[in-house]
């Protein structure tokens, strides 16, 4: 029956919303035949402003001051936390008591600049203040070493809802489950290196923005953290060295700040996309994935700074000293990818 076709085709498009949720895909992207799409296209690429439309689809962003509150899932040595807690408190320094003025541009924050220029209908920009919240660990990866992508929003409904110290259900707070290397999860590294989405009121009891980030070390360093390790595929490249010494979580810091800005912009996945499929949308960091630097494009990674004395590659300074390498985002006002060490974007 034609009706019930109909009511089973909603069911299956609702029963697949949740995987298709919004993902950073695997860079450089892999054509059919092996060779590398985007090899010997313009290195003035920066994003194409010809072909992107995106569009803004009345829903909120996160206007009100953020939290995040990270869940570390699986093993997680201490060294790696602070580098991805140094990353977070730069966003904003002194939202996380830094000193104001303490970081030499381009900083993080300055990054960040890029996501508030992104407003809904009432006419509210995404939030300056990006906070590091209270954190929660699971060591013992109480769901399992490996994981589907319902199973992620279950691990942010443990946290919520644990007996003991369980996280804040805060209005600005966003939730972020990071996993171990040792950790599989449904689609990793063939599809996707993270994704963000909300969780389901019948299953949380609550619409929170969350995203999934995997440390890829040991598993598909070569997809998830580029540069910091090349695929075969691009014969003689070198990786390049990551600025904080560990090439997973360096890699992981990209993909952070890629899911971030795309959770701030399109939370409930109805705001800031581009084209027709809110299931399938391309979002303001998809459109930058690989750009790092003025003339990144293909498997260029654009212009970067060097660390002197490590010889790190680098775009952007944090708390602390520190340095992390971070993708672009774009800039809705510029129509292409934009960031804070651009030496042509004034
Ligand atoms: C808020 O967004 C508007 C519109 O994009 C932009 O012109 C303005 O500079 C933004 N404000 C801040 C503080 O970023």
């Amino acid at each position: 029956m034609p009706h019930r076709g109909a009511v089973l085709v909603f069911l299956l498009a609702l029963a697949a919303a949740p995987l298709a949720a919004v993902a950073w895909r695997p860079w450089p992207p892999r054509v059919a035949s092996g060779a590398l799409a985007g090899l010997g296209a313009s290195k003035k690429f920066e994003g194409s402003s010809n072909f992107v439309k995106l569009e803004y689809h009345m829903g909120p962003v996160l206007a009100a001051d953020i939290t995040v509150h990270p869940i570390w899932y699986g093993a997680w040595p201490a060294d790696q936390k602070r580098t991805i807690r140094a990353f977070l408190r730069s966003l904003s320094p002194q939202a996380s008591g830094e000193k104001e003025g303490a970081v030499p541009s381009p900083s993080v924050a300055d990054w960040w600049r890029t996501v508030r220029l992104y407003t809904d209908q009432t006419t509210a920009n995404v939030s300056a203040v990006v906070a590091l919240g209270q954190e929660k660990c699971d060591a013992r990866m109480s769901r399992g070493a490996s994981l589907s992508r319902m199973d992620i929003q279950s691990v942010v409904k443990d946290a919520v809802t644990a007996r003991t110290r369980p996280l804040p259900v805060d209005a600005g707070g966003v939730y972020l489950v990071l996993t171990s290397p040792e950790v599989r999860v449904e689609n990793f590294c063939g599809q996707v290196c993270g994704f963000h989405y909300f969780t389901f009121p019948s299953v949380v009891g609550y619409t929170l923005p969350y995203a999934w980030v995997g440390n890829s070390a040991g598993r598909c360093p070569e997809v998830c953290a580029y540069p910091f390790a090349i695929p075969a595929y691009v014969p003689g490249r070198r990786p390049e060295a990551p600025p904080n010494g560990d090439a997973g979580v360096d890699g992981m810091v990209s993909v952070i700040a890629h899911e971030l800005a795309e959770m701030a912009s399109n939370p409930l996945a109805n705001a800031w996309y581009a084209g027709g499929d809110p299931s399938f949308p391309t979002e303001i960091a998809d459109l930058c994935e690989g750009i790092y630097g003025t003339g990144g494009g293909g498997a260029y990674t654009g212009q970067l700074l060097t660390d002197g004395r490590s010889g790190a590659s680098y775009n952007l300074n944090g708390v602390g000293g520190r340095r992390f390498l971070v993708q672009w985002v774009w800039d809705p006002y510029r129509s292409y990818c934009s960031g804070p060490n651009a030496l042509d974007q004034h």
